[in-house]
């Protein structure tokens, strides 16, 4: 039998850990769920001064569940005890959108966040540490922390679009009336924002009852009407219906599918699968280098690649273009915030 104790132990930083989100994710991931039964972790746990008192309620909690995979936590306010020899970090905290606060505001407050984490990645992380950047702007926060983090490859970072990908699988198994399990490939593109593509034309259901092992979306579903003019648009709009029914935004579920984005990357994707990542771009479908985009992406070794070679149709290609041009003006906007 494997004993957790002969392995090291690997160093997990969230940001944000005393807000919702981190809430469920940091017992998702101290519980096995993130890297499996036999990994121990350390989480390091960072959020600001004010919020020192509820992060230490929170890690009286974590302790209280006696996860036999926890190994130490470390929680702290200083941005170095926080980034120092991390494996991974899940960069979810971030500056909210108040009300009356314009884009270009919020992105500004976010830059200065996002640049001094950029800089404490690249003083203090391991050198193949994987980042998955959750907070909003969650793209152009990546990039910025990318773009400051020089001496790490751009491949170790990532921003989070497994939500829309996850959001958008449960609806077409409702829709279609199979397992959600039973649907694969479907693919977001671009921002993380209501301009994102959700893209369901190289997407299949396995094993559809009795009509063969595999069968296209499309035919499945059998309804492209609702594909373009409802299922796209409730897929966009999610996160702000959500926060329309529960006045907040979506916790549980964002921390669902950082597991699903942090296992898939370092343990590997699926034969067969491709999950969507929102990475840095080497031009591929035409995308601009240089952006923070989400593609389909396959995973081995703890490595992604972008899938190669799907045939865009022109309706997707004219969003994947609108996506395209916001991340082009977020990151200018970001960029001028920088120098
Ligand atoms: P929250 O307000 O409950 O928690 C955020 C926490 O971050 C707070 O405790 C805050 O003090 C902390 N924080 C702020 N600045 C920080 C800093 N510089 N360093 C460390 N901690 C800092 O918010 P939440 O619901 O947990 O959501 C967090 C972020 O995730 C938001 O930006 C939200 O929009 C975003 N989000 C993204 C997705 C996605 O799919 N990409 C999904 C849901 C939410
Ligand atoms: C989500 O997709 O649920 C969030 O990104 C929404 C938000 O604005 O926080």
């Amino acid at each position: 039998t494997v004993t957790t104790n002969s392995v090291t132990p690997i160093k997990v930083l969230v940001t944000g850990a005393a807000g919702q989100i981190a809430y469920s994710l940091m017992f998702m991931i101290a519980s096995g769920q993130m890297f499996g039964p036999y990994q121990p972790v350390i989480l390091h746990l960072l959020d600001i001064p004010k919020m020192a008192d509820a992060l230490k309620g929170v890690v009286m909690e974590l302790q209280d569940c006696s996860y036999p995979l926890l190994h130490s936590v470390v929680a702290t306010t200083d941005v170095q005890t926080a980034f120092i020899h991390i494996n991974v970090a899940i960069l979810v905290g971030a500056f909210p959108r108040g009300p009356g606060m314009q884009r270009k505001d919020l992105l500004k407050v976010n830059v200065s966040i996002f640049k001094e984490q950029g800089e404490a990645l690249n003083k203090y992380a391991s050198r193949g540490v994987k980042v998955l950047v959750v907070g909003n702007p969650a793209n152009t926060n990546a990039l910025t922390a990318l773009v400051k983090a020089s001496d790490l490859p751009p491949s170790n970072f990532s921003a989070l679009t497994r939500l829309d990908q996850n959001r958008a699988q449960s609806m077409i198994s409702e829709k279609v009336g199979v397992n959600v399990d039973s649907v694969r490939n479907v693919i977001i593109w671009g921002n993380h924002s209501q301009t994102q593509v959700p893209d369901v034309n190289h997407g299949y259901i396995l094993n559809y009852p009795n009509r063969g092992l595999i069968e296209p979306i499309q035919t499945s579903v059998n309804d492209d009407k609702w594909l373009n003019e409802q299922f796209i648009p409730l897929v966009q709009n999610r996160g702000a219906t959500v926060i329309a029914a529960r006045k907040l935004s979506s916790a549980a579920s964002a921390a669902n599918a950082i597991v699903g984005h942090v296992r898939d990357w370092l343990l590997g994707t699926k034969d067969g699968e491709h999950v969507s990542m929102a990475v840095y771009s080497d031009g591929s479908y035409n995308v601009p280098k240089g952006l923070i985009f989400s593609f389909p992406v396959t995973c081995r070794n703890g490595e992604w690649s972008i899938v190669q070679g799907l045939k865009i149709n022109s309706s997707t290609q004219q969003k994947i273009d609108a996506t395209t041009k916001e991340l082009q003006e977020e990151k200018e906007t970001a960029m001028s915030f920088l120098n």
